[in-house]
């Protein structure tokens, strides 16, 4: 017969190998990024819960009542104390997310999903290319490398916002210039009165780089009709499609390869990504014709 603590252990083991298993997590901490955009500190509620992750990885969110929706974690996991997420208000579980406080509990179930090459990416110059929310994930994967001093080569973000007003990651973007981490580059769709910096979409400030192709990679995130131009923007320029890196959204359901809800070209994004290199990307839209 077990005895009782191995039998607790190996219940306590099939409870956290359950991959659907939510994680109680209480809201630490809320920075207000601009209107639409709150980043979430979350602590485990129970210690033994929290998880190693890697830069571009996702949770399942639920909020008691309204389901749950991937979501990227924003911190790198060179903090482990606790996890960020980084939210757009977007519908129904993202808004009562955003009514909630300090506090109040929501949970979450992973990490799940493909990371970004951390290893792969060792000693290579990092173009990160990010529109609005397209921060998050790589905000994860530039506070990793930056981390890991040295282990990286030269950090360039261009980062594409509506307005002035919808900068986001104001404090991130701060910090990254005042210690001369990132070399960080802003522009905007729509100037507002006051605006010194750069008018245009995020593709226009690829034309000021010069990006030494055979040690840059890129890393990009955002809206598709920003990743499609940034992405023809980088190959006209040389860069090979095996260095440009780009997640992908899908609707998702279960999160880890079960349901088929997140089925892109035979590929599942929640399993298979969300981080994919194009020429991966390339050779699945050429076999699937
Ligand atoms: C791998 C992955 C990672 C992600 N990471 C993040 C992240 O880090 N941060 C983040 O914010 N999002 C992220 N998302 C997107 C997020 O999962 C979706 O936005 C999710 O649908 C939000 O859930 P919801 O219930 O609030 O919105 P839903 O109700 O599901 O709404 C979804 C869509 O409908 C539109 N919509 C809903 N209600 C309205 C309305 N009243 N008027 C107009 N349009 C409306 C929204 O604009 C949205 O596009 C990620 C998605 C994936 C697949
Ligand atoms: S969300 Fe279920 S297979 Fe991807």
């Amino acid at each position: 017969m077990m005895e009782t603590g191995t039998m607790r252990e190996s219940m306590r083991n099939a409870v956290t190998d359950n991959v659907f298993m939510p994680n109680e997590t209480v809201i630490s901490e809320i920075i207000e990024e601009n209107s639409t955009i709150r980043t979430y500190t979350l602590r485990f509620t129970d210690r033994a819960a929290a998880f190693s992750f890697l830069p571009g990885q996702f949770v399942m969110l639920s909020v008691p009542g309204h389901g749950e929706a991937p979501i990227s974690i924003s911190s790198s996991p060179t903090s482990t104390d606790a996890i960020q997420l980084s939210v757009r208000r977007a519908g129904r579980l993202t808004s009562a997310l955003h009514s909630m406080k300090a506090g109040e509990y929501v949970a979450v179930r992973g990490p799940y999903g493909v990371p970004f090459p951390v290893d792969e990416l060792k000693g290579r110059d990092l173009l990160f290319v990010a529109g609005g929310i397209g921060l998050a994930p790589l905000r994860s994967l530039i506070n990793y490398c930056r981390a890991k001093n040295g282990e990286y080569g030269k950090i360039t973000l261009c980062y594409g916002s509506r307005s002035p007003s919808d900068i986001a990651f104001k404090n991130d973007l701060d910090a990254w210039q005042a210690d001369g981490s990132v070399d960080v580059r802003l522009t905007v769709d729509v100037p507002e009165r006051g605006w010194q910096g750069r008018t245009g979409l995020v593709t226009t400030l690829l034309d000021d780089l010069t990006i030494n192709n055979s040690n840059s990679s890129a890393l990009l995130c955002g809206p598709p009709v920003m990743i499609d131009a940034v992405i023809s923007k980088l190959k006209e320029s040389g860069m090979d499609s095996e260095q440009i890196i780009t997640t992908l959204e899908r609707n998702m359901k279960c999160g880890v390869g079960l349901c088929g809800h997140c089925h892109m070209e035979g590929v599942l994004i929640c399993k298979d990504g969300p981080v994919f290199n194009v020429r991966t990307l390339e050779n699945i839209m050429g076999a699937t014709g």
